[in-house]
């Protein structure tokens, strides 16, 4: 049946599958939250009535926005409590690295990607990073999953914070209205939030099992048997 089910998918769509499977393999903070951003992304442009082909590629795309982390070391990432400068330069870094990894690749859904590991942290205002670019200068898509992937962070506990309330977290979406955020894209989100189906914050850690390889090709299998139900 996975034989069967590899076939529908192309070798590109695959590759990003299993490249957004090692970046949970890195951090397992990442696992869940990379689905539940490419889940929310999808809901908003959905709610935007985008070309539902652009849809299916932020799908797959979405959840590689933090691939250049791969590259960091993990107390880095984990650490608990504030980063020194030098620190987050280093952290800021996974846009840049993430784009290198993915960028000038023929496949559009791996370009998609590229743009949006390179321009997730890009603010609406301009004060974002690595280029500071602003407003619709920033890849629509890129704005999107700005919007899930904050929201997502917020909800979910860190080692250096808790998990934030709806309430606490919708607070802080509308104080960035215009800073960070697209307005016109976040009034949408805001609007579709209550019917997100995983509007909880996810407080349970992986449990992995001794054998690290394991949990990675049921994933896998996972993964590919939802892309084939979808189609
Ligand atoms: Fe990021």
């Amino acid at each position: 049946m996975i034989g069967e089910t590899s076939c529908i998918l192309s070798p590109g769509d695959e590759i990003v599958i299993r490249l957004r499977l090692t970046c949970e393999a890195h951090d397992d903070a990442l696992v869940g939250h990379l689905d539940r951003v490419a889940l929310y992304a999808c809901e908003l442009a959905t709610a935007l009535q985008l070309d539902p082909a652009d849809i299916a590629q932020l799908r797959i795309a979405a959840p590689l926005h933090d691939i250049g982390k791969v590259a960091l070391p993990l107390e880095l990432l984990n650490k608990p409590g504030r980063l020194t400068n030098s620190e987050m330069e280093i952290v800021k870094s996974h846009t840049t690295i993430g784009y290198r990894i993915l960028g000038g690749s023929k496949w559009p859904v791996v370009q998609l990607a590229a743009d949006i590991a390179h321009s997730h942290h890009e603010n609406w205002d301009g004060s974002g990073y690595p280029r500071a670019l602003a407003g619709e200068k920033i890849h629509r898509l890129a704005r999107i999953v700005a919007i899930a992937d904050v929201y997502d962070a917020l909800r979910s506990p860190r080692t250096y914070k808790p998990a934030w309330t709806l309430e606490q977290a919708i607070e802080e979406l509308k104080r960035q209205r215009g800073i960070k955020f697209d307005p016109l894209l976040l009034d949408t989100f805001l609007k579709i939030l209550p019917n997100l189906p995983t509007a909880q914050p996810t407080d349970a850690k992986p449990n992995l099992p001794a054998d690290p390889l394991q949990p990675i090709s049921a994933r896998i299998s996972a993964q590919l048997l939802t892309k084939s139900a979808d189609q």
